[in-house]
């Protein structure tokens, strides 16, 4: 398996910093600890590009990555911890739908669930919002070396048949950062996104 070439771009709490670049962008979401950071990791295959958090909801900015000079990966501030408290909820609500709204070049989100558990009711109602504001995105069933297989497909039938009449979900892809299950298929879908 071969590394990728990625840079620390910056990270960002305000639109008015969000970079600049031409290029495609795929934004990672997800609840805090659900594992973006590593999931970012570990298609680079760098141990430490992305911040992996042990105090889960530390980071609350959009960190973005150059990925190959190709894509631009956005790694999204998680809810949950952090986003207790009316004001850090409205701060997190606001971050996240003005970078959604105003991405024009945002070609994909990867909504990333806990494939140990049933989805949240934060996790549907992001979905929910991907779906109604035209958004195209995979989901991405995390941390799947920590369940059997037979569970693995239990819960990605679960969300295919959740999301049957749904238009923009992409793909329910099982995927652990741990034994790169999924990371093949990730990049195949990855490498069909150009401008
Ligand atoms: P925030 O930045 O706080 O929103 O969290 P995050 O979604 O970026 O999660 P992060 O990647 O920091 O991972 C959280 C914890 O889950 C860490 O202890 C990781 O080691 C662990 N973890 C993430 N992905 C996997 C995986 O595929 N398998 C296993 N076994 N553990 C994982
Ligand atoms: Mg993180």
């Amino acid at each position: 398996m071969q590394t990728m070439n990625a840079e620390f771009l910056l990270g960002s709490a305000d639109k008015s910093q969000f970079p600049e670049i031409n290029m495609p962008e795929i934004a990672f979401s997800g609840r805090s600890n659900v594992g973006k950071s590593s999931l970012l990791n570990s298609i680079v295959l760098r141990r430490n590009l992305a911040h992996i958090s042990s105090a889960p909801g530390k980071t609350q900015q959009i960190n973005f990555y150059n990925v190959e000079n190709r894509w631009i990966f956005a790694d999204m501030p998680g809810f949950g911890y952090a986003t207790t408290g009316k004001e850090n909820k409205e701060k997190w609500r606001k971050l996240n739908f003005e970078y959604f709204e105003s991405r024009k070049n945002l070609k994909l989100i990867a909504a990333l669930v806990d494939s140990r558990h049933d989805p949240m009711d934060t996790d549907m109602a992001l979905i929910e919002w991907y779906e109604e504001n035209q958004k195209d995105y995979l989901i991405i069933l995390t941390k799947c070396d920590k369940i059997k297989p037979g569970a693995i497909s239990a819960r990605q039938k679960q969300l295919e048949h959740l999301l049957a009449n749904c238009n923009h979900c992409k793909e329910v892809l099982p995927y652990s950062s741990l034994n790169g299950l999924g990371r093949n298929q990730l990049i195949g879908i990855l490498k069909k996104i150009i401008l």
